[in-house]
């Protein structure tokens, strides 16, 4: 156990997407973790709800990936990937292609979710002017998206608070209406009944614009960080319709879907849907090292592939794409999915999940469950004239009692590591029941 710091020691890092001031008066810690546990500076267990940040998703420390990474850093630390190459990086990527949905052959390296989405973008656009349609640059996100924080992610997102405080962000974009419909869907189980309609939005945005101008539409599957807004029953495919017939691409943002949290190994394939363009990150080391991939079908990829074959064909991409370090990690992580079954993991547990999740209806200020895979949210009331107040509350008091949730809003998100087993669900729905119970 590591020696406690004090509140000195916490000026120095300003922490992201965190109220710094609050945090630093009463800091929360983590000192080291092992499958499906936390240990906090003062020696508590705490169970993972939240598989970290959406990224653990075969629990902490598992020794495969431990030893690969640092095999991997005493053979090649570093290597470029801009006109030279390594092994690892080229077994990385077909091994991403084996376990992606059928037709996606290719892969780009990033380091983070937000820069496979500024990649996805850029390469859409891209995309368009190469095939001769170079007026086909708009981008169509949707209101509550979350696609990262970069410029083009968080111009394409839909969180007011993550755009306010940044000026005009990028022109040509649009947003699609979001999906939440509490008044029809609350306490839906699984995918929702009313709004499949919804996608229809995007024709509204296509006659406002018209198609000869819009590139791409990028949404998440289920829109996690917004607080777990699962699409109603039909939208994802009608949506996917409309951009078919509008050769307006479709980008999956996969970022936390991908890697089993649904109990397929990616969105697309939950859903039955075929976009363009998939981005990922997160799960694909499971969390360990800091990576990203934007996968792609041929269509995009070969559209790139002209000219003379000495000239460079897409100028993009970033010192660390395929980092030796970042590739073995893959390497090991998509073993173990695979070795342990943990892509489709999540299936197996879903009912199970589901009912323990909806068990929590009726506790005070819950006004809607919302479940799928192995993720779910629980929305509460805010209190009157200060939002965000109550979910924090039970975020610490959980955190107190020994479980870590994800506060976003007024929600409380769930999505525990892939490895979770039924008595643990249990543990963590009884935490969560006290907190529920008992919280101011
Ligand atoms: C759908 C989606 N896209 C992009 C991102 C950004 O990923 P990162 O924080 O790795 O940049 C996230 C992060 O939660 C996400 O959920």
């Amino acid at each position: 156990m590591s020696a406690k710091l004090t509140t000195n020691d916490l000026d120095a890092f300003w922490m992201p997407f965190t109220a710094n001031r609050q945090f630093k008066t009463a800091p929360r810690m983590f000192v080291s973790a092992d499958r499906m546990h936390y240990t906090t500076d003062d020696g508590r267990r705490v169970l993972d709800g939240t598989a970290g940040l959406w990224c653990v998703n075969a629990g902490h420390c598992r020794p495969k990936i431990v030893e690969a990474i640092q095999r991997q850093a005493a053979a090649l630390d570093f290597a470029p990937t801009f006109q030279m190459g390594h092994p690892k990086v080229f077994e990385a990527a077909s091994k991403l292609v084996n376990i992606a949905p059928s037709g996606f052959n290719h892969v780009f390296f990033t380091n983070s979710g937000s820069e496979s989405v500024e990649t996805a973008l850029k390469m859409a656009i891209a995309y368009h002017r190469a095939r001769g349609n170079a007026s086909k640059v708009r981008l169509i996100g949707r209101e509550r998206g979350y696609h990262g924080v970069n410029l083009g992610g968080t111009s394409v997102g839909g969180i007011a608070n993550n755009r306010k405080m940044f000026g005009a962000l990028m022109t040509g974009v649009d947003h699609l209406r979001h999906t939440h419909d509490l008044e029809r869907n609350a306490f839906s189980r699984g995918e929702p009944e009313h709004g499949a309609e919804l996608a229809d939005d995007l024709e509204r945005l296509v006659a406002l614009h018209d198609a000869s101008t819009i590139a791409a539409v990028i949404v998440e599957p289920v829109a996690c960080s917004a607080g777990v807004l699962i699409p109603p029953k039909g939208y994802l495919t009608r949506l996917a319709d409309i951009c078919a017939r509008h050769d307006i691409l479709l980008v999956m943002d996969e970022v936390i879907t991908g890697f089993g949290r649904l109990g397929a190994p990616f969105g697309a394939d939950y859903f039955g849907i075929s976009p363009d363009i998939i981005t990922t990150a997160k799960g694909i080391t499971n969390g360990v090292v800091p990576m990203g991939a934007v996968l792609v079908t041929s269509k995009i990829h070969d559209a790139f592939m002209t000219g003379p074959d000495y000239v460079i064909e897409f100028f993009h991409g970033y010192t660390y794409s395929g980092n030796p370090m970042a590739c073995a990690a893959v390497i090991a992580t998509l073993e173990t999915y695979q070795e342990e079954g943990l892509l489709t993991r999540a299936a197996e547990l879903a009912r199970y999940w589901e009912e323990a999740m909806h068990a929590l209806e009726g506790l005070p200020h819950v006004i809607d469950i919302r479940n799928i895979g192995l993720t779910g949210a629980i929305e509460l009331d805010p209190v009157p004239g200060e939002p965000t107040r109550r979910a924090y509350r039970r975020f610490v008091d959980a955190f107190e009692r020994g479980l870590l949730v994800r506060a976003t809003g007024d929600t409380i998100a769930l999505s525990p590591p892939l490895i979770i087993e039924k008595a643990q669900i249990d543990e963590l729905f009884d935490i969560l029941t006290k907190v529920l119970k008992t919280a101011k």
